[in-house]
């Protein structure tokens, strides 16, 4: 057969697209230079876009904003604005709590609806909260917070099923957890549908459902606070019975890799993608974000844990991590005054320190190979002893760079993403440099895929 230019050039911008790599508890840059900011998000898709609606932690613990950013391919995310900001007063004031967001679309209405927890900064009112808004992303209009049926609520989800019926799942301390239906409108809760008395193996929060085929599967971490646990499911052909045991999903004993479950994207009638937090509970805005893919046969599921994953094309499956090539930045050539420093975690227990700062410390690497050319994900690995970010210019192939956010790490090198077009062959060159001034990470190596 002849291969046209057209269906050739296709094929390799399809293979060049699937470079890009899902990270788990890496620092995820997006275009403002900054960590995304989007806890405990719910996801929503929308004419083959996606949108990740979530917590900005950024300021701290009380809310500020409730952010939506936008990807089409789950792996390059932009900031497109907030939902909701902080008001000078009332329950979107100062020192308030709002957890959780999540959105679905109400086809009569035509109105984009947001729950959400509210509460004081003690957690006292146990709240629910809903808005509504014209699209997805834009600004919402807040309508009003209270107890769904009169209940405490705090970890709360949301679920639209097939029928364009919606429910509330809610978490009563005093009780447990429950599914509540919702009015035609998604404004009210109206009726009990099924609930988990808080005992035995039923003490669960942080609930999100998914149908697949004619099953739900219901996820939910165990209570534990800010700090992970072994986070489980169960399933039914029926939203008000036969609910199955709680069981796990992720290894056992790995606390579901060290996060907690906020969402499940659907990406087909079989397969679902987990989306987790991994909280950083004393600095909140640097809490990660855990994505992994579900294994699913059945009612059954399972999860295993990769330092990275690339989503095929249609994110109904994914390519467990490709080959890399690691680079280390002690064999590549130092501007300014960056220095080898030591590193007990590193490979080859040593680092480039002193990245940007007065002297403009820098690292360039040269002779990176890659055998495509195409859009890569690489991560750089990195430590940074601050609690708060640090960040820098990263040029690839002499372009002007772009600003790349590193997360507090100590210990062991943690990983920040770099999404970049590289040149097939090997004299892709990557420069790593300060921001006016500012000290950049202790660089460890770069981890480039091969293709
Ligand atoms: C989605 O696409 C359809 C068809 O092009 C259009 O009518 C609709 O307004 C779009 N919806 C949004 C939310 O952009
Ligand atoms: C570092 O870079 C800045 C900005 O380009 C420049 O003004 C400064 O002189 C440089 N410092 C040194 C020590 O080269």
């Amino acid at each position: 057969m002849r291969i046209s230019s057209a269906t050739l050039t296709a094929a390799l911008s399809s293979v060049a697209s699937a470079s890009l790599q899902v990270v788990p508890g890496g620092t995820w840059t997006t275009p403002d230079g900054e960590h995304l900011q989007a806890h405990g998000a719910g996801f929503i898709e929308v004419n083959g876009t996606y949108y990740m609606i979530g917590e900005d932690k950024s300021g701290g613990h009380s809310f500020t904003n409730v952010n939506c950013y936008s990807s089409t391919d789950l792996v390059q995310w932009t900031y497109v604005g907030a939902l909701l900001s902080q008001t000078s007063s009332g329950d979107l004031g100062p020192n308030r709590v709002v957890e959780r967001p999540k959105v679905i679309y109400n086809d009569k209405t035509g109105k984009y609806v947001l729950w959400m927890h509210m509460d004081s900064s003690n957690y006292g009112e146990a709240r629910v909260a809903v808005a509504t808004g014209d699209s997805v992303c834009g600004k919402y209009e807040y309508i009003r917070s209270f107890q769904p049926l009169g209940r405490e609520s705090r970890d709360m989800g949301l679920f639209k099923d097939d029928d364009g019926k919606a429910y509330l799942l809610t978490e009563d301390r005093n009780y447990g957890l429950r599914i509540v239906a919702l009015s035609d409108d998604y404004l009210t809760p109206t009726t009990d549908v099924f609930s988990w008395r808080l005992e035995g193996g039923n003490r669960v929060e942080a609930p999100a459902m998914v149908k697949l085929g004619d099953t739900y599967f219901l996820f939910a971490s165990m209570m534990t606070g800010w700090d992970p646990n072994d986070n489980q499911y169960t399933t039914s052909k029926s939203l008000g019975s036969g609910w199955s045991e709680w069981k796990k999903f992720a290894d056992q004993g790995t606390n579901t890799y060290n996060s907690q479950t906020t969402y499940i994207l659907k990406t087909s009638e079989s397969s679902a993608i987990y989306m987790g937090d991994r909280w950083v509970k004393d600095n909140l805005m640097a809490s990660t974000y855990v994505w992994l893919p579900l294994s699913i046969s059945g009612t059954s599921v399972s999860m295993k844990n990769f330092v990275s994953w690339v989503p095929t094309s249609n994110f109904a499956s994914w390519q467990n991590p490709p080959a890399e090539t690691s680079y280390e930045a002690e064999a590549a050539t130092y501007g300014g005054k960056a220095r080898n420093i030591d590193c007990s975690g590193c490979s080859g227990k040593v680092a480039a320190g002193y990245i940007g700062g007065p002297d403009n410390g820098s690292v360039t690497f040269t002779g990176i190979r890659s055998d495509i050319d195409g859009l890569t994900t690489i991560r750089i690995k990195f430590l940074n002893g601050d609690s708060s970010p640090r960040y820098a210019n990263v040029r690839v192939n002499g372009d002007a760079g772009r600003k790349i956010a590193f997360l507090t790490a100590r210990g062991d090198p943690a990983s920040s993403t770099l999404h970049a077009q590289l040149k097939k062959g090997s004299d892709n060159t990557i420069v790593i440099e300060g921001i006016n001034g500012g000290w950049g990470p202790d660089v460890d190596r770069l981890m480039v895929p091969v293709q």
